[in-house]
């Protein structure tokens, strides 16, 4: 027997409403904030991700589901940011629309070890907002959002934000990192001792407890930072303050990507155990450039859907079946009620009917097991009235009504 490749999930029927309620107030949202959805496709040049991510992030070091056909190597995406930076470029919407507002919901592709809330085929809805580099897109891209984690029934979530400075400031960062970290190389866990040489900036969010303690003794603040990022940060963090949204500032946070630039932040809930992060994002003003495009300040966040319905307080109401079940007694009335099935489909009334009908008693059950609400009986008697047994399956009442006003009987 076949089973689905590890660290990837069926969403069956039973769930696929809790999705799709997501997918719709993420949709309502967007559309309030004025962002328009864009859809690249799975597969882009594995090159695209190299670049942007930086070739030392785990991601592409690691974790990149790679396709070779013929001398072109592809990835399945492993994020979103890239290819829709990508898009902007090669579609010149810089031209079209000046500051673009997109937003895009899909599955991405990492080949990570796969425990609670971490997949290999995972689910993002995420933004990108190109155009700009006014810290007002910062602190309105944080506040959308928290919105979210609002309209998605997310309580007692976390907002971190960081600000890395420059791409200057953040060589200058790195710079004081290698120096401050040099004569404690040998106390870094293995892994660390790595990323001081090329990912310093990742040590600073090492679980490790030795490197942990060590990055705590680090006097880490902004005096790597130059005058105009250091206003930069101000102004996202009153107009959050402004905003009402509460956030912490975290020196500490850095995130993997090598794209971002100033403005960080994360969005964490304890439920989620190690993996905590809900979602994440930032300012990333040289990737456009970076990738071939117009010099363009960017920012965006991606929210990871798998871990938003673990942590969600409140699921959204499922309704019950509004389902008509036609049920024909004898091959006379099967025929009747494949013209009254066609009818009740084309006024969009969602209805079915029992296949394998072999008796009224279990076609019945089914009807019930189908949560229906209306089941709909033809058989010879009827079929000589011109009617249909009407059975309203909550109230139990049953009652003939007239085939020509069947479907105005269930409508009202
Ligand atoms: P990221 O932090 O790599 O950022 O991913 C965003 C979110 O995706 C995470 O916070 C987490 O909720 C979810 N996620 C990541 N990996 C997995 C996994 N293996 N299984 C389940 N969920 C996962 C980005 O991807 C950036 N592109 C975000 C961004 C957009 N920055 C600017 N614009």
């Amino acid at each position: 027997m076949f089973k689905r490749v590890l660290g990837t999930k069926d969403i069956l029927p039973q769930e696929i409403v809790e999705w799709q309620k997501i997918e719709q107030l993420s949709r309502d949202t967007f559309k309030a904030y004025n962002y328009q959805e864009v859809r690249t496709p799975i597969i882009e040049d594995a090159s695209l991700f190299n670049r942007s991510l930086g070739s030392s992030a785990e991601i592409v070091q690691r974790q990149m589901f790679l396709l070779k056909r013929e001398r072109d190597l592809y990835a399945l995406r492993p994020e979103g940011t890239a290819a829709i930076v990508r898009a902007y470029i090669e579609n010149n919407l810089d031209k079209t629309s000046g500051m673009a507002k997109l937003y895009y919901i899909g599955p991405m592709f990492r080949a990570e070890r796969p425990q609670k809330g971490r997949l290999r085929q995972f689910h993002h809805i995420g933004c990108e907002a190109i155009g700009s580099v006014n810290s007002d897109i910062d602190s309105e891209v944080i506040s959308l959002a928290n919105r979210l984690m609002q309209v998605f029934s997310v309580t007692d979530y976390h907002i971190k934000i960081n600000s890395l400075g420059c791409q200057k400031d953040k060589e200058d960062f790195v710079d004081f990192l290698q120096r401050s970290l040099k004569s404690k190389v040998n106390k870094l866990c293995e892994e660390c001792r790595v990323r001081l040489k090329h990912n310093p900036l990742r040590i600073l969010d090492c679980k490790d407890d030795n490197c942990r303690e060590i990055v705590k003794q680090l006097e880490i603040g902004d005096s790597c930072q130059c005058q105009e990022c250091k206003e930069h940060f101000s102004k996202v963090k009153n107009n959050l303050d402004t905003l009402d949204v509460s956030y912490e500032v975290s020196p500490t946070l850095v995130r993997g990507l090598d794209y971002y630039t100033r403005t960080v932040f994360e969005i964490t809930h304890k439920d989620l155990g190690s993996q905590d992060a809900l979602g994440a994002g930032g300012r990333y003003d040289n990737l456009v450039k970076e990738l071939g495009g117009p010099d363009m300040g960017a920012a965006g966040f991606a929210f990871g859907v798998e871990r938003i319905l673990l942590v969600q307080s409140q699921k959204p109401e499922v309704k019950s079946q509004e389902l008509v079940y036609v049920i024909p007694l004898g091959e006379e009335a099967r025929k009747n009620s494949l013209r009254l099935l066609n009818d009740l489909r084309q006024e969009n009334i969602p209805s079915d009917t029992d296949y394998e009908c072999k008796s009224l008693k279990g076609a019945m059950r089914k009807a019930n097991d189908l949560g229906a609400k209306h089941v709909l009986i033809i058989g010879d008697d009827e079929l000589g009235k011109g009617v249909v047994t009407l059975k309203d399956m909550v109230s139990g009442e049953q009652k003939e009504v007239s085939q020509e006003d069947i479907i105005k009987e269930i409508k009202c």
